[in-house]
């Protein structure tokens, strides 16, 4: 007998992204929320909270600068981690290092290439396929960082864009390809996991320069509008850029956004 393969996303199971995560972990799917960072953050001080949201469609999806994150049903991933930082380090760590873990997840089980473009992005073929998006739940009463929430989002299959993205936005998979989404969501968290163990050692950072599609690239920095060249990574995640006026300047904060030169990101406000 011939079994057809079927082609586009499977279902999200909570019971198929479990069996793949190495030492445990509590992932709660749901069909539809608002926003799974959202709802993680609802859920952080409950002591049965899960350890992993994830959604097969968010109404009301985040991003960076306060923009929306296009969320369809059925295509995409869309999850929210949540991480307990051992002392108050910079959040920036968190985004690059889930970026490394979503590489390497899709590295793992695709033949995809994918390149980061500082801070939180990740394209492929010259089109952004997924977004990070770190937040930072403080106590209220001495203001340290209690969690992170690391929401990404992944066009995971092929999905029709709305106009004012559809120049900047693809996805991972094609039309005819069948990567299974409960496979990739248990590898980012093997991976995340595995890099999270070590965070403070920074040795990922090496991955994510290795993988960035800015250095040695001409920048504009677009609340500034100051234009350099991007030089390094640091080892904090930073983005290191010499300005045209021969001044070197380092960009930390998640404010931030650039444009490489010839990039059509800027207009589209993706
Ligand atoms: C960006 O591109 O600026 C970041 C996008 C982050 C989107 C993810 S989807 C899961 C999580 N929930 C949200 O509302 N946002 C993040």
């Amino acid at each position: 007998m011939i079994f057809k393969q079927k082609i586009g996303c499977d279902k999200l199971s909570k019971r198929k992204i479990e069996r793949n995560i190495n030492g445990g972990c509590n992932v709660l799917v749901l069909d539809k929320i608002d926003s799974t960072n959202t709802e993680m953050k609802r859920r952080a001080l409950d002591p049965n909270k899960p350890d992993v949201i994830v959604a097969n469609t968010q109404t009301s999806g985040r991003g960076r600068l306060g923009r929306s994150f296009f969320s369809p049903s059925n295509t995409g991933i869309y999850m929210s981690m949540l991480a307990v930082p051992k002392s108050d380090e910079n959040i920036l760590l968190y985004t690059t290092a889930t970026a490394v873990a979503v590489c390497l997840a899709i590295e793992k089980l695709t033949d995809k290439n994918p390149l980061i473009k500082w801070v939180n992005d990740i394209y492929i073929d010259g089109k952004k396929v997924c977004g990070i998006l770190a937040e930072a739940v403080t106590d209220e009463f001495n203001k340290s960082v209690r969690y992170i929430i690391i929401g990404i989002g992944i066009n995971w299959g092929d999905a029709k864009f709305p106009d004012e993205i559809c120049e900047v936005a693809g996805s991972v998979c094609k039309e005819n390809e069948r990567i299974l989404r409960n496979a990739v969501i248990a590898e980012i968290i093997n991976e995340f996991r595995k890099i999270e163990e070590t965070i403070f050692d920074k040795m990922f950072i090496e991955e994510y320069r290795k993988r960035s599609m800015v250095l040695g690239k001409k920048i504009v920095v677009l609340n500034t509008n100051e234009v350099g060249v991007a030089e390094d990574i640091d080892e904090n995640g930073a983005l290191v850029i010499t300005l045209e006026s021969g001044e070197s300047k380092t960009l930390s904060t998640g404010e931030i956004s650039i444009r490489i030169f010839g990039n059509t990101d800027f207009k589209n406000n993706i």
